[in-house]
């Protein structure tokens, strides 16, 4: 009843000359392919206008990595939704670690920003993850419960917001929490998203697993409860592994 979402973070990767990756990309997203999994890319916001121009009528979708919460006004080098919208995005990463830590976010801003890519008809893919001494502690769980009621807009539905566990330590390092740990993170994900969105949203909302994931390991990780796809860093930056993640579905 989830169809997965494979989408793709380039972080402050891509220039203009990167986007025959993009195409390729497009190029092999078969239809059976695009039956089984949508697929999004999220380049920087500079490249996004043309991404969107060369992924037209493709099963590749272009979305953004942040955006500032107001529509509009006094807030340089900063850039709305509405903005992204207009360049062609139909999704934006909000909170992410990298986000969190490199520019203070806090739950209550990236819950402001989600609340402003939904007020834009776009999908807010909300991140939420702990570090490694939070896990150590044996913290994991509590430190996401709290993110996701600080974080997820209470009137967001499963139309509109995509739920990104990456556990911080697990980010552009090759490790990864055991399956057991990542099915038990999203179940509990579940259970408390029932808490914060209307009836029925939370089982039809989309949580993907996010942190290392590489074509060795796309397939094992998918095929977890609860996980409905993957965010996926570095590996996103080739066509062919890209590709080889999504066809792990
Ligand atoms: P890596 O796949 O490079 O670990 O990055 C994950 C990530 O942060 C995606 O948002």
């Amino acid at each position: 009843m989830r169809k997965p979402l494979i989408a793709g973070n380039w972080k402050m990767n891509g220039l203009r000359a990167d986007l025959g990756e993009i195409q390729a990309m497009a190029k092999g997203a078969t239809v059976a392919l695009r039956r089984k999994a949508d697929l999004l890319i999220c380049p920087p916001a500079t490249v996004i206008s043309k991404a969107t121009m060369n992924t037209i009528g493709t099963g590749i979708a272009i979305g953004a990595q942040d955006c500032h919460a107001k529509a509009s006004g006094a807030h340089t080098g900063d850039v709305s939704a509405a903005m992204l919208f207009d360049a062609g995005a139909t999704a934006v990463i909000v909170g992410h670690s990298e986000r969190r830590t490199d520019h203070a976010e806090k739950d209550a801003d990236v819950k402001a920003k989600a609340e402003a890519v939904i007020g834009q008809g776009m999908l807010a893919i909300i991140c939420v993850g702990e570090t490694r001494a939070e896990r150590e502690a044996g913290k994991a769980l509590a430190v996401v419960r709290r993110q996701l009621r600080g974080s997820v807009p209470a009137g967001g539905s499963a139309a509109d917001i995509v739920v990104a566990y990456e556990p911080v330590w697990a980010i552009g390092t090759g490790l990864t929490p055991t399956n057991a740990d990542i099915a038990e993170m999203h179940a509990d994900i579940r259970k408390t998203l029932k808490g914060i969105l209307a009836k029925g949203e939370a089982e039809k909302c989309r949580i993907l697993y996010g942190g290392s994931v590489k074509p060795s390991n796309a397939a094992e990780i998918l095929a977890l409860d609860d996980v409905d796809g993957a965010l996926v860093g570095g590996a996103s930056l080739k066509a062919a592994d890209f590709l080889a993640i999504a066809g792990a579905v």
